[in-house]
């Protein structure tokens, strides 16, 4: 067990990737405060620590004084806000670029030790795509006022409640074919939340991560179709067609498909399926960290498998 950190900030602490950091901060004794646009939502959390010791707050992330006030003090911030799809009042740029350089300031000047960065594999600020662009934006404005600052840059995650995972496992078991997006070639490199959040627990100890980034993935690469095949088959339905839809037909689908709740598929996605989502070598990653990468085949089985009976 690592020894109390103190009190730490999780912003974002109420999602997927947050969750298991805060199971592992709470273990170490330090005083964590979420602030959240829904603290209430946040109460269950508060179970993974003692009576009083993880305390969900409202926050404004575009209000100067609210970031300030919830750092004050604080021996370390995490920022792990983030969205797939922008919606009203929550945007790419507002949320991915300008929140995370304001909760970086604030922290700057509140005197904060560590300060963690989530961002993603990708993150460019050039990039046509407004995620992986917002994102680049992001990490650069974190730098320009926290130089010390750890940014992770994790391919997809997965995990029990992921994203990925459960929304085309949902699809295989209620539609007649999966969609292979501009053929199914783009490579992911999974990794699983619990070693991500083992990745955040050391930036947060280990002085040696100061200032650097890190790209996190699994221990293999495997194309979109190598995944959907792998869905179909763990959700029960191996024999759901896989059918090849050419990025410009999925462009045109995505122009309607944004205008649903949820937003199904955004063109911003698709344009991201344009590349790879692979660690590129070039950065250190979870070994570095001292962190062996866990295969996805031993965890979504135990989360994607239909129930026997
Ligand atoms: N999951 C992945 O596969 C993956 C891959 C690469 C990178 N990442 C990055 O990792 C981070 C965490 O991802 P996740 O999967 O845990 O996401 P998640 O479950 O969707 O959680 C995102 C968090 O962002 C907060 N948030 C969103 N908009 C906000 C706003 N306007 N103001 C304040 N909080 C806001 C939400 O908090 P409230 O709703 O409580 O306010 C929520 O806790 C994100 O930065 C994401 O880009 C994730």
């Amino acid at each position: 067990m690592s020894a109390s950190l103190g009190k730490v900030v999780v912003f974002g602490g109420s999602g997927f990737i947050g969750r298991h950091i805060v199971q592992r901060l709470a273990r170490t004794g330090a005083r964590i405060i979420i602030p959240s646009r829904h603290p209430g939502q946040v109460t269950p959390l508060r179970t993974a620590g003692e009576v009083g010791q993880i305390v969900p707050i409202a926050i404004d992330v575009n209000d100067d004084a609210a970031v300030a006030a919830a750092v004050a003090e604080s021996d370390a911030v995490i920022n792990l806000i983030g969205i797939l799809a922008p919606s009203r009042g929550n945007g790419f740029e507002a949320v991915q670029h300008q929140a995370a350089a304001r909760i970086a300031r604030a922290a700057a000047a509140a005197g904060t030790r560590t300060f963690v960065q989530m961002s993603a594999i990708g993150a460019d600020a050039t990039s046509d795509s407004a995620y992986a662009s917002s994102k680049g934006a992001g990490e650069a404005a974190v730098r320009a006022v926290f130089p010390g600052a750890v940014i992770l840059r994790p391919s997809i995650v997965f995990g029990p409640g992921d994203g990925f995972f459960h929304r085309f496992g949902r699809m295989a078991r209620i539609l007649p074919f999966l969609p292979l997006i501009g053929g199914g070639h783009t490579r992911f490199q999974p990794v699983y939340a619990g070693d991500v959040a083992d990745a955040v627990m050391v930036a947060l100890n280990d002085p040696t991560c100061t200032g650097r980034t890190y790209e996190l993935g699994g221990p293999r690469a495997y194309s979109f179709k190598e995944l959907l095949d792998y869905v179909r088959r763990q959700a029960g339905v191996p024999g759901r067609w896989l059918v090849t839809l050419p990025f410009p037909i999925a462009t045109l689908q995505a122009t309607f498909m944004e205008l649903l709740p949820g937003k199904p598929l955004t063109r911003d996605q698709v344009r991201l399926l344009r590349r790879d989502n692979v660690v590129s070598g070039s950065l250190p990653g979870l070994t570095d960290l001292g962190i062996m990468p866990t295969a996805l085949e031993l965890i979504v089985p135990t989360y994607l498998r239909p129930p026997r009976g």
